[in-house]
């Protein structure tokens, strides 16, 4: 996830650098490793920075670019190399004849790069995005004019984009859409485009969302709109009723609240270009190089160990050896490693102090390290001998949801790279999962489970096999925003100590789906804790017979244990969430926590 901004202003309109730039502060959510700017008038001038945009801020020759009106920007989240001046956006054709910026993964970047670098090209950045500026470039040298070229170039890629260009001297910005947002605003005086309202909502409330397949031209006079065909469409212009304040969490009261809503497109992107459905497999670049059948051993820490549990069940369920550590009780632990065991440090910021601390370990004792983390070069992907990334973009809460929803899909993938091969309901089961969250988020009754216990005295979750975790990261996501008790346990473990604690005032919820085995067994567990009076609500896809037990249900759609997983997790996120907005607690930032915990 990055934010990209666009301006054309009309005469007596904003300078362009001062409008990017706030644009690309509003933005900074989508992502904060660099930042740039490009204003291609009167003649191009490029400016980036690795690090925050107060980088960017100090580098930028504002005298030198007064008066110019038109620019285009771009805050980053990295997706394909290291947050470095080099692979910060806009990128360039060597002659600057044009700058682009994008949101995105260009799934076919490999392909275009080596055809590019063999016809001569000098690549300057290991970024993906560079492929265009070079490609549009290519189709300028045979005579195209900007647009055509802009056109020519995007109908090669494949992917998600949202790309934006400017050329020398010009005082127009091209840009399309695929499964990126992309937003135009249309201002007294001037035209505004940016991946998300809140860039512009101080200049103009009225906005056109463009659709997925779109191109637009922006002017000072206004933005056409076309198509592939290059046929004007007409998209509606509606009017924005945000406060610029709220803007920034998209109208959600909490980024938490935000960010679990996020979770469709972040699981899309976690997904993008991994699965091949023709062939039947899970293909990660990343780990292309990993030749791995010893043991496999994750460490991490809360959520992430939450994550990592999930990780080392479907490892073994792939007949791979697998355990998952507490990072922190690693080196107590005294496991034997050797050259054959794989480490796998699962930290969303890869910056965990107790993960560096086991992975580093690990690597001592001849181990090789996979880092699976959201931070492009954070101390974790740079220090292990692999990184794979999770792709869910910055997470503002301190509360982790859509990075947990991304590890879970990021290490299936894992599974089924390390492991068997995926059967063909498998690999439909993950495609399938982010439309699946999506129904969730539509359906959910969540908010009026969390009405009904706002006052409980403690809340309890249990599941089996997949949904032991997320038991447990449910309890952990209630008692880090909520403040109360809250415990997750194996369902079956219930009657050996816990079921002491069940009173009618304590609700547990029971995770299960399908009407195996397992769903059979937790059925069991759910009728000694409902014969204790406790109040049973059931995360369920209604397969089984569960329901009758049941005081409240929330509904997740059918698909298989592992999915099933992730989509039951999201309907805990959501109680907790609305149990902490009736208690008021401070969400976003519970008290004594920290987003990124860097001491042993
Ligand atoms: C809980 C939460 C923490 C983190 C843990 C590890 O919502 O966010 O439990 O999961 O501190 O952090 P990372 O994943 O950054 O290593």
């Amino acid at each position: 996830m990055c934010g990209i901004v666009g301006y054309v202003g009309s005469t007596g309109g904003d300078d362009a650098v001062d409008v990017v730039l706030d644009g690309l502060s509003t933005l900074e959510y989508r992502g904060y490793d660099s930042a740039g700017l490009a204003v291609p008038t009167p003649s191009m001038a490029v400016h980036k920075a690795a690090g925050e945009l107060s980088a960017l801020e100090e580098t930028v020759p504002r005298d030198d670019l007064a008066g110019e009106s038109v620019g285009i920007g771009h805050t980053r989240w990295s997706t394909h190399g290291a947050p470095t001046d080099a692979n910060a956006h806009p990128h360039s054709d060597e002659a600057e004849r044009v700058a682009v910026v994008h949101n995105g993964i260009i799934e076919n970047y490999q392909r275009l790069r080596d055809d590019l670098a063999d016809a001569g090209v000098a690549f300057q950045s290991e970024t993906d995005t560079e492929v265009v500026p070079h490609l549009i470039r290519r189709y300028l040298d045979r005579g195209a004019d900007p647009e055509t070229a802009f056109r020519s170039a995007i109908d090669q890629l494949e992917g998600s984009y949202a790309i934006a260009a400017v050329f020398d001297g010009s005082e127009t910005v091209y840009a399309a859409r695929q499964d990126s947002p992309l937003v135009v605003g249309l201002g007294e005086t001037g035209t505004y485009l940016a991946s998300d309202v809140p860039a512009f909502v101080d200049h103009t409330d009225r906005v056109c969302y463009l659709e997925d397949g779109d191109f637009v031209r922006l002017t000072a006079d206004g933005a056409v709109v076309t198509d592939g065909e290059g046929e004007t469409v007409d998209r509606p212009i509606e009017t924005v009723a945000w406060d610029p304040e709220d803007a920034e969490k998209s109208g959600y009261d909490h980024y938490m609240l935000k960010e679990i809503h996020e979770q469709p497109s972040s699981l899309r992107q976690c997904l993008r270009g991994r699965i091949d459905e023709l062939e039947g497999t899970v293909n990660l670049e990343e780990l292309s190089d990993i030749d791995h059948d010893g043991p496999v051993q994750f460490v991490a820490c809360g959520t992430s160990y939450h994550a990592a549990m999930f990780g080392a069940e479907r490892l073994r369920a792939g007949c791979v050896s697998a355990q998952a550590f507490l990072a922190s009780e690693y080196a107590s632990d005294r496991v034997p490693v050797d050259g054959d065991t794989l480490v796998v440090g699962v930290t969303q910021s890869g910056e965990t102090a107790d993960t560096l601390r086991a992975l580093r370990e690990a690597a001592r004792a001849g181990a090789t390290t996979l880092a699976v983390t959201n931070t492009v070069a954070s101390s974790a992907a740079r220090e292990c001998d692999h990184a794979l990334y999770i792709r869910a973009g910055p997470e503002i809460g301190v509360a982790a949801t859509k990075t947990f929803a991304s590890q879970q899909l990021a290490l299936a993938m894992l599974a089924f790279e390390l492991g068997d091969d995926p059967t063909r309901a498998e690999l439909e089961a993950l495609r399938d999962v982010p439309g699946q969250v999506q129904t969730v988020l539509e359906t959910t009754d969540a908010k009026a489970v969390a009405e009904a216990y706002v006052d409980a005295d403690a809340y309890f979750s249990v599941g089996r096999g997949y949904h032991y975790p997320v038991a447990l990261e449910g309890a952990l996501k209630m008692k880090e925003i909520t403040y109360r008790h809250a415990e997750g346990f194996a369902a079956g473990e219930l009657k050996h100590g816990p079921l002491a604690l069940v009173t009618e005032n304590t609700p547990v919820f029971a995770i299960v789906t399908g009407d195996g085995e397992t769903a059979r067994k937790t059925i069991g567990n759910v009728k000694q804790i409902a014969s204790r009076d406790a109040p049973i609500v059931v995360v369920t896809d209604g397969k089984s017979r569960v329901t009758r037990y049941a005081d409240h249900v929330l509904e997740i759609p059918a698909t298989d244990d592992l999915g099933g997983s992730v989509l039951a997790n999201v309907q805990l996120q959501l109680v907790a969430y609305w149990i902490a907005h009736g208690l008021e607690r401070s969400i976003d930032k519970p008290r004594h926590l920290a987003k990124s915990v860097t001491v042993e």
